[in-house]
Protein backbone atom coordinates (compact mmCIF):
# COMPACT_ATOMS: atom_id res chain seq x y z
CA UNK A 1 0.00 0.00 0.00
CA UNK A 2 1.40 3.84 -0.22
CA UNK A 3 0.14 7.11 1.21
CA UNK A 4 1.29 10.49 -0.48
CA UNK A 5 1.79 13.49 1.27
CA UNK A 6 1.90 16.88 0.44
CA UNK A 7 2.63 19.82 2.53
CA UNK A 8 2.97 23.36 1.82
CA UNK A 9 4.98 25.15 5.22
CA UNK A 10 2.63 28.10 4.64
CA UNK A 11 -0.40 25.99 4.53
CA UNK A 12 -0.87 25.62 8.07
CA UNK A 13 -3.65 25.42 10.44
CA UNK A 14 -2.88 27.40 13.56
CA UNK A 15 -0.41 27.99 15.86
CA UNK A 16 -0.94 25.21 18.59
CA UNK A 17 -1.62 26.07 22.28
CA UNK A 18 0.77 23.80 24.34
CA UNK A 19 -2.28 23.68 26.51
CA UNK A 20 -3.90 20.71 24.48
CA UNK A 21 -1.40 18.64 26.40
CA UNK A 22 -2.86 18.68 28.66
CA UNK A 23 -3.97 16.17 31.40
CA UNK A 24 -6.54 15.03 34.41
CA UNK A 25 -6.27 14.56 38.30
CA UNK A 26 -9.91 13.65 39.94
CA UNK A 27 -10.55 12.63 43.43
CA UNK A 28 -11.18 9.40 42.33
CA UNK A 29 -10.14 5.78 42.97
CA UNK A 30 -6.46 5.59 43.68
CA UNK A 31 -5.56 9.07 41.36
CA UNK A 32 -4.67 11.24 44.77
CA UNK A 33 -4.27 8.51 47.38
CA UNK A 34 -1.94 5.79 46.14
CA UNK A 35 -1.10 7.52 43.15
CA UNK A 36 0.39 11.30 42.95
CA UNK A 37 0.48 10.99 46.76
CA UNK A 38 1.37 8.65 49.07
CA UNK A 39 3.57 9.83 52.41
CA UNK A 40 4.57 6.85 53.54
CA UNK A 41 6.03 5.73 49.67
CA UNK A 42 9.74 5.15 50.10
CA UNK A 43 10.02 7.33 47.24
CA UNK A 44 7.61 10.62 48.75
CA UNK A 45 9.08 13.84 49.22
CA UNK A 46 8.59 16.23 52.01
CA UNK A 47 4.67 17.00 51.36
CA UNK A 48 4.16 13.34 50.76
CA UNK A 49 4.02 13.03 46.86
CA UNK A 50 5.30 10.35 45.27
CA UNK A 51 8.75 11.25 43.39
CA UNK A 52 8.58 8.19 40.96
CA UNK A 53 5.07 9.28 39.78
CA UNK A 54 5.99 12.91 39.69
CA UNK A 55 9.12 11.71 37.69
CA UNK A 56 6.92 9.58 34.78
CA UNK A 57 4.45 12.73 34.73
CA UNK A 58 7.81 15.64 33.83
CA UNK A 59 8.54 13.34 31.15
CA UNK A 60 4.76 13.59 29.59
CA UNK A 61 5.42 17.51 29.81
CA UNK A 62 2.07 18.68 30.78
CA UNK A 63 1.41 22.49 30.98
CA UNK A 64 -2.40 21.85 32.65
CA UNK A 65 -3.77 19.47 35.06
CA UNK A 66 -7.54 19.68 35.29
CA UNK A 67 -8.42 19.17 39.13
CA UNK A 68 -10.10 17.58 41.45
CA UNK A 69 -13.27 16.20 39.01
CA UNK A 70 -14.49 14.91 37.04
CA UNK A 71 -18.02 13.85 38.49
CA UNK A 72 -16.41 14.42 42.12
CA UNK A 73 -16.05 18.37 41.97
CA UNK A 74 -19.86 18.49 41.87
CA UNK A 75 -20.35 17.44 45.68
CA UNK A 76 -17.14 18.56 46.78
CA UNK A 77 -16.94 21.36 49.57
CA UNK A 78 -13.27 22.99 48.58
CA UNK A 79 -13.08 24.05 52.09
CA UNK A 80 -12.87 20.55 53.78
CA UNK A 81 -9.81 20.42 51.35
CA UNK A 82 -7.67 23.47 52.98
CA UNK A 83 -6.04 24.30 56.15
CA UNK A 84 -5.18 21.87 59.31
CA UNK A 85 -4.77 17.93 58.25
CA UNK A 86 -5.99 16.96 61.51
CA UNK A 87 -9.35 18.81 61.39
CA UNK A 88 -10.30 17.49 57.56
CA UNK A 89 -13.55 15.76 57.52
CA UNK A 90 -13.65 12.66 56.26
CA UNK A 91 -16.91 12.12 54.05
CA UNK A 92 -19.25 10.18 52.18
CA UNK A 93 -18.45 10.84 48.47
CA UNK A 94 -21.29 10.30 46.11
CA UNK A 95 -20.09 10.47 42.80
CA UNK A 96 -17.72 7.11 43.06
CA UNK A 97 -19.41 6.08 46.09
CA UNK A 98 -16.04 6.01 47.75
CA UNK A 99 -14.56 7.88 51.25
CA UNK A 100 -12.62 11.22 50.20
CA UNK A 101 -9.99 11.72 53.54
CA UNK A 102 -9.66 15.34 52.61
CA UNK A 103 -5.94 14.41 52.96
CA UNK A 104 -5.36 16.62 49.94
CA UNK A 105 -6.91 19.77 48.52
CA UNK A 106 -6.33 22.86 46.70
CA UNK A 107 -3.65 24.03 49.08
CA UNK A 108 -1.51 20.59 48.73
CA UNK A 109 -2.04 20.01 44.94
CA UNK A 110 -1.10 23.49 43.87
CA UNK A 111 1.90 22.76 45.46
CA UNK A 112 2.07 19.57 43.53
CA UNK A 113 1.36 21.15 40.10
CA UNK A 114 3.94 23.46 40.63
CA UNK A 115 6.45 20.56 41.03
CA UNK A 116 5.22 18.95 38.16
CA UNK A 117 5.69 22.17 36.43
CA UNK A 118 2.29 22.38 35.41
CA UNK A 119 -0.66 24.88 35.78
CA UNK A 120 -4.05 24.22 37.18
CA UNK A 121 -7.34 24.13 35.41
CA UNK A 122 -9.58 24.53 38.34
CA UNK A 123 -13.47 22.75 38.43
CA UNK A 124 -15.79 24.70 40.62
CA UNK A 125 -18.81 22.72 42.05
CA UNK A 126 -22.29 23.62 39.89
CA UNK A 127 -24.15 20.50 41.30
CA UNK A 128 -24.76 20.46 44.89
CA UNK A 129 -23.17 24.45 45.42
CA UNK A 130 -23.37 27.41 43.30
CA UNK A 131 -21.86 30.66 42.35
CA UNK A 132 -21.67 31.98 45.87
CA UNK A 133 -18.99 28.97 47.09
CA UNK A 134 -17.03 29.50 43.36
CA UNK A 135 -16.78 33.38 43.45
CA UNK A 136 -15.38 32.41 47.18
CA UNK A 137 -12.78 29.84 45.88
CA UNK A 138 -11.46 32.54 43.06
CA UNK A 139 -10.84 34.75 46.45
CA UNK A 140 -9.25 31.98 47.99
CA UNK A 141 -6.84 30.89 45.35
CA UNK A 142 -6.11 34.20 43.83
CA UNK A 143 -6.87 37.85 45.61
CA UNK A 144 -4.38 39.67 47.59
CA UNK A 145 -7.16 41.76 49.63
CA UNK A 146 -7.49 41.93 52.68
CA UNK A 147 -10.87 40.05 52.63
CA UNK A 148 -12.29 37.03 54.19
CA UNK A 149 -11.20 33.78 51.93
CA UNK A 150 -8.17 35.12 50.72
CA UNK A 151 -7.01 35.71 54.78
CA UNK A 152 -7.74 32.63 55.02
CA UNK A 153 -5.79 31.64 52.75
CA UNK A 154 -3.01 33.40 54.03
CA UNK A 155 -3.93 31.94 57.45
CA UNK A 156 -3.40 28.26 56.30
CA UNK A 157 0.70 29.18 55.27
CA UNK A 158 -0.23 30.73 51.44
CA UNK A 159 0.72 34.51 51.41
CA UNK A 160 0.86 34.32 47.94
CA UNK A 161 -2.31 33.86 45.68
CA UNK A 162 -2.19 30.27 43.71
CA UNK A 163 -2.73 32.80 40.73
CA UNK A 164 -4.87 29.74 38.70
CA UNK A 165 -5.73 31.32 35.63
CA UNK A 166 -8.36 28.47 33.93
CA UNK A 167 -11.27 27.61 35.39
CA UNK A 168 -14.30 25.08 34.74
CA UNK A 169 -17.76 26.16 35.21
CA UNK A 170 -19.21 22.74 37.14
CA UNK A 171 -18.79 19.16 34.85
CA UNK A 172 -20.69 17.56 32.75
CA UNK A 173 -23.66 18.93 34.47
CA UNK A 174 -26.22 17.58 31.33
CA UNK A 175 -25.63 13.43 32.49
CA UNK A 176 -28.52 12.03 34.78
CA UNK A 177 -24.83 10.15 36.50
CA UNK A 178 -23.99 13.91 38.27
CA UNK A 179 -24.62 14.67 41.46
CA UNK A 180 -27.37 17.55 40.90
CA UNK A 181 -27.21 17.56 37.10
CA UNK A 182 -29.35 20.20 35.63
CA UNK A 183 -31.72 20.80 32.28
CA UNK A 184 -29.82 23.10 29.18
CA UNK A 185 -31.32 26.28 30.55
CA UNK A 186 -31.08 25.06 34.26
CA UNK A 187 -27.30 25.21 33.71
CA UNK A 188 -26.70 27.94 31.10
CA UNK A 189 -28.19 30.02 33.80
CA UNK A 190 -26.37 29.38 36.49
CA UNK A 191 -23.03 28.95 34.59
CA UNK A 192 -23.51 32.77 33.50
CA UNK A 193 -24.26 33.86 37.03
CA UNK A 194 -21.20 32.12 38.49
CA UNK A 195 -18.96 33.49 35.44
CA UNK A 196 -19.87 36.66 35.95
CA UNK A 197 -19.17 36.94 39.78
CA UNK A 198 -16.03 34.53 39.43
CA UNK A 199 -15.01 37.49 36.56
CA UNK A 200 -15.67 39.93 38.75
CA UNK A 201 -13.30 38.54 41.55
CA UNK A 202 -10.20 37.91 38.99
CA UNK A 203 -10.93 39.75 35.51
CA UNK A 204 -7.89 37.42 34.47
CA UNK A 205 -9.17 34.26 34.49
CA UNK A 206 -10.66 32.25 31.71
CA UNK A 207 -13.81 30.11 31.78
CA UNK A 208 -14.58 26.87 30.34
CA UNK A 209 -18.94 26.27 30.16
CA UNK A 210 -19.64 22.65 29.99
CA UNK A 211 -20.63 21.02 26.46
CA UNK A 212 -22.20 17.86 26.46
CA UNK A 213 -21.04 15.23 28.68
CA UNK A 214 -20.49 13.51 25.13
CA UNK A 215 -21.94 13.35 21.55
CA UNK A 216 -24.08 10.41 22.10
CA UNK A 217 -25.76 12.68 24.59
CA UNK A 218 -29.80 13.32 23.83
CA UNK A 219 -29.87 16.93 24.50
CA UNK A 220 -26.27 17.46 22.39
CA UNK A 221 -26.38 20.60 20.61
CA UNK A 222 -29.20 21.68 22.08
CA UNK A 223 -27.22 21.55 25.33
CA UNK A 224 -24.84 23.70 23.74
CA UNK A 225 -27.13 26.18 21.74
CA UNK A 226 -28.55 26.95 25.38
CA UNK A 227 -25.38 27.31 27.11
CA UNK A 228 -23.63 29.16 24.02
CA UNK A 229 -27.16 31.96 23.99
CA UNK A 230 -27.39 32.34 27.83
CA UNK A 231 -23.28 32.70 28.56
CA UNK A 232 -21.66 34.16 25.50
CA UNK A 233 -20.62 37.40 26.95
CA UNK A 234 -18.87 35.52 30.01
CA UNK A 235 -17.29 32.43 28.90
CA UNK A 236 -13.86 31.77 26.96
CA UNK A 237 -14.66 27.98 25.88
CA UNK A 238 -17.05 25.48 25.63
CA UNK A 239 -15.41 21.98 26.64
CA UNK A 240 -15.83 18.22 25.02
CA UNK A 241 -15.72 14.99 26.62
CA UNK A 242 -15.59 11.92 24.98
CA UNK A 243 -14.34 8.38 25.54
CA UNK A 244 -13.55 5.71 23.43
CA UNK A 245 -13.08 1.67 23.08
CA UNK A 246 -13.33 -1.37 21.55
CA UNK A 247 -15.78 -3.48 23.67
CA UNK A 248 -16.69 -5.67 20.75
CA UNK A 249 -13.30 -6.37 19.63
CA UNK A 250 -13.90 -4.91 16.15
CA UNK A 251 -10.04 -3.62 15.42
CA UNK A 252 -11.03 -2.23 12.19
CA UNK A 253 -13.54 -0.39 13.21
CA UNK A 254 -11.79 1.10 16.70
CA UNK A 255 -8.56 2.16 14.93
CA UNK A 256 -11.43 4.67 13.33
CA UNK A 257 -11.78 6.30 16.61
CA UNK A 258 -10.34 9.74 15.39
CA UNK A 259 -12.94 9.82 13.10
CA UNK A 260 -15.72 10.40 15.51
CA UNK A 261 -13.65 12.74 17.64
CA UNK A 262 -12.92 14.70 14.69
CA UNK A 263 -16.44 14.93 13.35
CA UNK A 264 -17.70 15.86 16.97
CA UNK A 265 -15.31 18.70 16.85
CA UNK A 266 -16.50 20.14 13.50
CA UNK A 267 -20.15 20.02 15.45
CA UNK A 268 -19.32 22.02 18.45
CA UNK A 269 -17.37 24.78 16.51
CA UNK A 270 -19.66 25.12 13.62
CA UNK A 271 -22.62 25.60 17.10
CA UNK A 272 -20.22 27.97 18.66
CA UNK A 273 -20.10 30.05 15.25
CA UNK A 274 -23.83 29.98 14.67
CA UNK A 275 -23.73 31.40 17.94
CA UNK A 276 -21.96 34.06 16.89
CA UNK A 277 -23.62 34.72 14.08
CA UNK A 278 -26.60 35.42 16.18
CA UNK A 279 -25.17 37.63 18.62
CA UNK A 280 -23.63 39.65 15.51
CA UNK A 281 -19.79 39.62 17.76
CA UNK A 282 -16.36 39.42 17.16
CA UNK A 283 -15.67 37.30 19.96
CA UNK A 284 -14.85 33.54 19.02
CA UNK A 285 -15.59 30.90 21.65
CA UNK A 286 -13.42 27.95 21.07
CA UNK A 287 -13.35 24.41 22.74
CA UNK A 288 -11.72 22.78 25.68
CA UNK A 289 -11.81 18.91 24.86
CA UNK A 290 -10.73 18.18 28.43
CA UNK A 291 -11.93 14.97 28.67
CA UNK A 292 -10.64 12.24 26.31
CA UNK A 293 -8.99 8.97 26.36
CA UNK A 294 -9.56 5.28 25.75
CA UNK A 295 -12.01 3.84 29.01
CA UNK A 296 -13.65 0.48 28.40
CA UNK A 297 -11.50 -2.31 29.91
CA UNK A 298 -12.17 -1.99 33.51
CA UNK A 299 -16.05 -1.48 33.23
CA UNK A 300 -17.32 -5.41 34.61
CA UNK A 301 -14.12 -4.89 37.17
CA UNK A 302 -15.66 -1.79 38.49
CA UNK A 303 -18.92 -3.05 39.14
CA UNK A 304 -17.08 -5.64 41.75
CA UNK A 305 -15.79 -3.15 43.82
CA UNK A 306 -17.42 -2.64 46.97
CA UNK A 307 -18.13 0.51 48.03
CA UNK A 308 -17.55 3.29 50.82
CA UNK A 309 -13.54 2.60 50.50
CA UNK A 310 -11.17 4.91 50.77
CA UNK A 311 -8.94 5.06 46.94
CA UNK A 312 -10.64 2.28 46.13
CA UNK A 313 -9.09 0.65 42.58
CA UNK A 314 -11.42 2.15 40.01
CA UNK A 315 -11.19 2.23 36.53
CA UNK A 316 -7.63 0.78 36.44
CA UNK A 317 -8.06 -0.07 32.55
CA UNK A 318 -4.78 -2.05 30.73
CA UNK A 319 -4.15 -0.31 27.82
CA UNK A 320 -2.33 -2.46 24.93
CA UNK A 321 -0.90 -1.63 21.77
CA UNK A 322 -4.08 -1.41 19.80
CA UNK A 323 -4.84 1.33 22.36
CA UNK A 324 -1.62 3.37 22.00
CA UNK A 325 -2.00 3.68 17.69
CA UNK A 326 -5.82 4.67 18.91
CA UNK A 327 -4.49 7.25 21.37
CA UNK A 328 -2.00 8.23 18.59
CA UNK A 329 -4.61 9.05 16.09
CA UNK A 330 -6.77 11.02 18.55
CA UNK A 331 -3.69 13.39 19.33
CA UNK A 332 -3.12 13.73 15.15
CA UNK A 333 -6.77 14.82 15.05
CA UNK A 334 -6.49 17.25 17.92
CA UNK A 335 -3.24 19.02 16.28
CA UNK A 336 -5.48 18.93 12.98
CA UNK A 337 -8.25 21.29 15.01
CA UNK A 338 -5.44 22.88 16.86
CA UNK A 339 -7.42 25.88 15.48
CA UNK A 340 -10.71 25.41 17.11
CA UNK A 341 -9.26 23.15 20.24
CA UNK A 342 -7.15 24.94 22.95
CA UNK A 343 -6.87 23.15 26.03
CA UNK A 344 -7.23 19.43 25.85
CA UNK A 345 -7.02 16.79 28.95
CA UNK A 346 -5.92 13.50 28.92
CA UNK A 347 -8.34 11.60 31.37
CA UNK A 348 -6.58 10.74 33.85
CA UNK A 349 -3.12 10.77 34.50
CA UNK A 350 -2.36 8.17 37.00
CA UNK A 351 -3.82 4.72 37.92
CA UNK A 352 -7.63 5.67 36.71
CA UNK A 353 -7.50 5.14 33.17
CA UNK A 354 -4.05 6.86 32.66
CA UNK A 355 -0.94 6.81 30.80
CA UNK A 356 1.33 5.97 34.22
CA UNK A 357 0.19 3.07 37.01
CA UNK A 358 1.41 2.46 40.67
CA UNK A 359 1.17 -0.40 43.33
CA UNK A 360 0.10 1.75 46.53
CA UNK A 361 3.49 0.74 48.83
CA UNK A 362 5.06 -0.32 45.69
CA UNK A 363 6.13 0.09 41.84
CA UNK A 364 5.40 2.74 39.43
CA UNK A 365 5.45 1.77 35.35
CA UNK A 366 4.21 3.22 32.32
CA UNK A 367 1.15 1.59 29.96
CA UNK A 368 1.16 2.10 26.01
CA UNK A 369 -0.54 5.11 25.92
CA UNK A 370 2.26 7.07 27.18
CA UNK A 371 4.08 6.77 24.71
CA UNK A 372 2.23 8.11 22.04
CA UNK A 373 1.56 10.93 24.37
CA UNK A 374 4.92 11.75 25.69
CA UNK A 375 6.08 12.04 21.80
CA UNK A 376 3.35 14.08 20.67
CA UNK A 377 3.86 16.40 23.61
CA UNK A 378 7.37 16.63 23.17
CA UNK A 379 7.18 17.02 19.10
CA UNK A 380 4.22 18.32 18.51
CA UNK A 381 4.67 22.23 19.29
CA UNK A 382 4.90 24.84 16.54
CA UNK A 383 2.25 25.31 14.33
CA UNK A 384 -0.13 22.66 12.95
CA UNK A 385 0.47 22.44 8.87
CA UNK A 386 -1.90 20.70 6.73
CA UNK A 387 -1.23 17.69 5.17
CA UNK A 388 -3.18 16.38 2.39
CA UNK A 389 -2.73 12.80 2.05
CA UNK A 390 -3.68 10.58 -0.60
CA UNK A 391 -4.30 6.77 0.11
CA UNK A 392 -6.69 3.95 -0.11
CA UNK A 393 -9.68 3.69 2.26
CA UNK A 394 -11.54 1.34 4.02
CA UNK A 395 -15.23 0.60 5.09
CA UNK A 396 -16.05 -0.66 9.42
CA UNK A 397 -18.32 -0.34 11.65
CA UNK A 398 -21.15 2.27 10.84
CA UNK A 399 -18.20 4.05 8.81
CA UNK A 400 -17.62 3.80 4.76
CA UNK A 401 -14.20 5.82 3.14
CA UNK A 402 -12.24 5.62 6.53
CA UNK A 403 -8.53 6.31 5.05
CA UNK A 404 -5.91 4.30 5.96
CA UNK A 405 -3.19 6.49 7.00
CA UNK A 406 -4.12 9.34 9.04
CA UNK A 407 -1.25 12.14 9.27
CA UNK A 408 -0.69 15.41 11.05
CA UNK A 409 2.37 17.71 10.33
CA UNK A 410 3.95 20.27 13.16
CA UNK A 411 6.52 23.09 12.20
CA UNK A 412 9.01 23.88 14.91
CA UNK A 413 8.17 27.61 16.39
CA UNK A 414 12.24 28.39 15.09
CA UNK A 415 10.96 26.14 11.35
CA UNK A 416 14.09 24.11 11.37
CA UNK A 417 12.59 21.25 12.45
CA UNK A 418 8.80 19.42 10.95
CA UNK A 419 7.26 16.50 12.73
CA UNK A 420 5.31 14.04 10.78
CA UNK A 421 2.55 12.19 13.23
CA UNK A 422 1.29 9.40 10.88
CA UNK A 423 -1.19 6.24 11.72
CA UNK A 424 -1.58 3.31 9.26
CA UNK A 425 -4.96 1.76 10.24
CA UNK A 426 -4.49 -0.88 7.78
CA UNK A 427 -4.66 -4.38 9.78
CA UNK A 428 -2.66 -6.54 7.29
CA UNK A 429 -0.34 -4.28 5.24
CA UNK A 430 2.20 -2.15 5.69
CA UNK A 431 2.00 1.29 4.19
CA UNK A 432 5.20 2.96 1.99
CA UNK A 433 4.87 6.95 2.54
CA UNK A 434 5.89 9.39 0.15
CA UNK A 435 6.54 13.07 0.99
CA UNK A 436 6.40 16.10 -1.21
CA UNK A 437 7.30 19.49 0.68
CA UNK A 438 6.17 21.94 -1.66
CA UNK A 439 7.71 25.85 -1.48
CA UNK A 440 11.38 24.94 -2.12
CA UNK A 441 12.68 24.15 1.88
CA UNK A 442 14.55 21.08 2.08
CA UNK A 443 14.25 18.83 5.06
CA UNK A 444 15.82 15.54 5.99
CA UNK A 445 14.75 12.76 7.83
CA UNK A 446 16.62 12.38 11.08
CA UNK A 447 14.29 9.77 13.11
CA UNK A 448 11.69 7.46 12.75
CA UNK A 449 9.84 6.07 16.23
CA UNK A 450 6.81 4.20 15.80
CA UNK A 451 5.01 1.87 18.01
CA UNK A 452 4.28 -1.40 16.13
CA UNK A 453 4.20 -5.07 16.91
CA UNK A 454 2.38 -7.90 15.99
CA UNK A 455 0.27 -9.05 18.97
CA UNK A 456 -2.37 -6.16 19.53
CA UNK A 457 -3.10 -7.15 22.96
CA UNK A 458 0.18 -6.81 24.40
CA UNK A 459 0.18 -4.66 27.36
CA UNK A 460 3.00 -3.59 30.15
CA UNK A 461 2.10 -4.76 33.61
CA UNK A 462 4.47 -4.17 36.65
CA UNK A 463 6.34 -7.28 36.02
CA UNK A 464 7.14 -6.68 32.19
CA UNK A 465 7.32 -3.18 32.29
CA UNK A 466 9.01 -2.96 28.64
CA UNK A 467 7.08 -5.00 26.72
CA UNK A 468 5.29 -2.66 24.44
CA UNK A 469 7.76 0.29 24.04
CA UNK A 470 8.48 2.32 20.96
CA UNK A 471 10.78 1.37 18.93
CA UNK A 472 13.36 3.69 16.91
CA UNK A 473 13.38 2.55 13.27
CA UNK A 474 16.10 2.05 10.57
CA UNK A 475 16.41 5.00 8.29
CA UNK A 476 16.10 3.90 4.41
CA UNK A 477 15.20 5.81 1.34
CA UNK A 478 11.59 4.86 1.90
CA UNK A 479 9.60 5.62 5.15
CA UNK A 480 7.21 2.45 5.73
CA UNK A 481 4.93 2.07 8.04
CA UNK A 482 3.81 -1.10 9.87
CA UNK A 483 0.13 -2.45 9.45
CA UNK A 484 -1.49 -1.43 12.86
CA UNK A 485 1.03 1.20 13.90
CA UNK A 486 1.67 4.77 15.26
CA UNK A 487 4.74 6.50 13.84
CA UNK A 488 6.66 9.61 14.63
CA UNK A 489 8.99 10.99 11.76
CA UNK A 490 10.95 13.96 12.49
CA UNK A 491 12.96 16.20 9.47
CA UNK A 492 15.50 18.68 10.23
CA UNK A 493 16.33 21.46 7.59
O1 LIG B 1 -12.80 10.65 33.89
C1 LIG B 1 -13.74 9.84 34.51
C2 LIG B 1 -15.12 10.48 34.55
O2 LIG B 1 -15.64 10.55 33.26
C3 LIG B 1 -15.21 11.89 35.05
O3 LIG B 1 -15.30 11.98 36.42
C4 LIG B 1 -16.47 12.38 34.42
O4 LIG B 1 -16.45 13.77 34.20
C5 LIG B 1 -16.60 11.57 33.15
O5 LIG B 1 -17.85 11.03 33.02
Amino acid sequence: MKAEITISKSNTISKIDNRIFGSFIEHLGRAVYGGIYEPDHETADDMGFRTDVMNRIKELNIPIVRYPGGNFVSGYNWEDGTGDKSKRPKKMELAWQSVETNEVGIDEFQEWAKRANSEIMMAVNLGTRGADEARNLVEYCNSETDTYYARMRRDNGFDKPFGIKLWCLGNEMDGPWQICSKTPYEYARIACETAKLMKWIDPSIELVACGSAHLNMPTFMEWERTVLRECYDHIDYISLHNYYGNPNNDTAAYLASSVDMDKFIKQVAAICDEVKFEKKTDKTINLSFDEWNIWFHSNDQDKKIDKWQIAPPLLEDVYNLEDAVVLGSLLITLLNNSDRVKIACLAQLVNVIAPIMTETGGRCWVQTIFYPFMYTSRYGRGTAVKTFCICDSYAAGDKKNIPYVDTAAVLSEDEKELTIFAVNRSLDNECELSLEMLGGDAYHAYQHIAMEGDDLKAINTADEPDKVVPIVKELAEKIVLAPHSWNMINFKK
